[in-house]
This record gives C-alpha cells, sequence and structure tokens, in this order.
C-alpha cells in the first residue's frame, strides 16, 4: 500500500468528527439498481465506518473490511453489534465468500489496478452488484476557492487525487465506471450524481481538511502553517459543494 493510502489512521477520530456521513439517497439508488433484496455486503475500505452505518442501518449483513487498525478500532466504536470486520487491504482479502454487493466508498482508488476487477467478480454472487460513491468536498464561492488555493499554494498545488485511469474531467463516464466498461466481468454499468450542498463553519471546514491525504503527507510543520493560512483566507462559514458519484454495475453470469 502506498504512503498515501495509509495516512489516514494517524487521524482516525478526526476522521470520524469532521467527515461527513452518507445520505440514505445512496442506499436507495443501490437498493434500485439492485432490483433484488441486498442481503450480504462486503464494504472495502470501510474507514470509521460512515457507509457501514448507512447499509446494516438498512437491514443488510455487512462485512467491514478496512487495513488500518486505527481506522477499525474507531469503526467498531460506531457500527452495530451484528457488523463483521476484517482488518485487510482489498488485495489481501480472502475469496471464500460471494456477497450480493460489494461496495467502497472513498476508497477504492486506493487499490491497486492489477487484478481488481477480477477479485472484485471473485467476490459477487452471480448477478451481484458492485457499487462504488464517493467525491471531492469543494467550496461553492469560487472568490474563496481562490483565496484558499493562494493559501495552500507554497505547500500543495492540488488536495484532489486524480483521476486513476486519467479520465479528462471533462468525459460523461469517470473512473471507475470506465474501468467497469471495459470488463467482460461486468455489464450495465451506470453512473449517478447525488447532489450535497450544505454551510459550514471554517474549523469545520479546516478540520476536515485535516483528514486529507495530501495534507497528511506533509510535514507536521508545513501542515499546520497550511491549516493556519487557509483558516485566515476563510469566511467564519463557508459554502459546501459536496456531490456523491456512484459508480454501480452488475457482475455477468458465468
Ligand atoms: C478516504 S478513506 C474512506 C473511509 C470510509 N470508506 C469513508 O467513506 O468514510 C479511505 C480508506 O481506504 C483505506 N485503504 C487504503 N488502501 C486500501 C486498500 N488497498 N484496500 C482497502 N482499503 C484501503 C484507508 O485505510 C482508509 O480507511
Amino acid at each position: 500500500m502506498s504512503v498515501r493510502a495509509l495516512s489516514f489512521g494517524a487521524v482516525a477520530e478526526a476522521y470520524e468528527r469532521f467527515r461527513p456521513g452518507y445520505p440514505e439517497e445512496i442506499f436507495d439508488l443501490v437498493a434500485a439498481y439492485a432490483g433484488r433484496p441486498i442481503r450480504t455486503a462486503l464494504e472495502i475500505g470501510a474507514g470509521t465506518g460512515k457507509a457501514t452505518r448507512l447499509f446494516s442501518g438498512r437491514g443488510v449483513e455487512v462485512t467491514a473490511t478496512e487495513p488500518d487498525e486505527a481506522m477499525l478500532a474507531e469503526l467498531r466504536k460506531h457500527v452495530p453489534a451484528g457488523v463483521r470486520t476484517l482488518r485487510a487491504t482489498f488485495e489481501d482479502l480472502p475469496l471464500t465468500e460471494r456477497y450480493g454487493l460489494v461496495y467502497a466508498a472513498a476508497a477504492l482508488h486506493w487499490t491497486r489496478p492489477e487484478g481488481r476487477w477480477t477479485r472484485m467478480a471473485a467476490l459477487l454472487e452471480p448477478g451481484g452488484v458492485v457499487a462504488s460513491f464517493g467525491g471531492p468536498i469543494r467550496l461553492a464561492d469560487p472568490a474563496v476557492e481562490r483565496a484558499v488555493q493562494a493559501a495552500r499554494a507554497p505547500y500543495l498545488d492540488t488536495d484532489e487525487i486524480p483521476s486513476p485511469d486519467g479520465t479528462p474531467p471533462e468525459q460523461e463516464m469517470q473512473w471507475p465506471g470506465t474501468e467497469l466498461e471495459r470488463s467482460e466481468l461486468f455489464t450495465d454499468v451506470r453512473q449517478v450524481v447525488a447532489g450535497r450542498r450544505w454551510t459550514m463553519s471554517a474549523a469545520g471546514y479546516v478540520g476536515m481538511l485535516s483528514t486529507v491525504s495530501a495534507y497528511l503527507e506533509l510535514a507536521p510543520a508545513d501542515r499546520e502553517q497550511v491549516y493556519t493560512q487557509i483558516l485566515r483566507a476563510l469566511p467564519a462559514t463557508v459554502e459546501i459543494f459536496a456531490d456523491i458519484t456512484a459508480h454501480l454495475a452488475r457482475r455477468t453470469r458465468p
């Protein structure tokens, strides 16, 4: 695993506190796409369990997997007792069970591309569904965004993660839908966007940035500096665009 992929555990409590959870709408669109009851699900890179709670709360028997011990410890504090947990990367998951759904929230891009879809297909029942969802959290006001960019520039060019397969942002189908469309193991690939907007305090926004891998990779002194500079550049409250893009596909029947 890359150093960046491993960076979250150090901030597991902050992650739980500052990152937003996932709306019921995400479960509803996965369930509608599945078109049959989802009984079992495997979650990849479950983190502190924000998406685990969504699916287990809707009656799905979830196995939450996560490689980072600190994230997993935080997850165990917040998920219902019935949720099974396993410390493992996606690449190391045993292929001994099959699930009706395999899903990843803001995590699939951390997995290795080699063999990704063969492994995913091996974890799914025939006709089972794969779902990957997430998206950047962006400042809605372009003037505030420019001020933050300027404050960040001495430390970081960008805090966003580039498309894993280089899909340009203007292309309609985004990653991982692009990879799923190229795979013969999956069919009926869909991309759905759930809009999210809200207002948060400047301190909450910087708290959220403190869980973003690009900042976590900085030297501690630079990290503190960049948070201070960004906080100075922000008004007391900020408007946020945090649309969630979901990719859905069905395992082809062998
Ligand atoms: C941005 S966090 C998302 C956590 C959670 N799914 C959520 O949405 O709040 C990414 C998670 O992926 C995990 N991760 C990194 N590399 C991974 C891999 N190869 N396989 C599975 N999970 C991985 C990290 O430890 C981290 O908890």
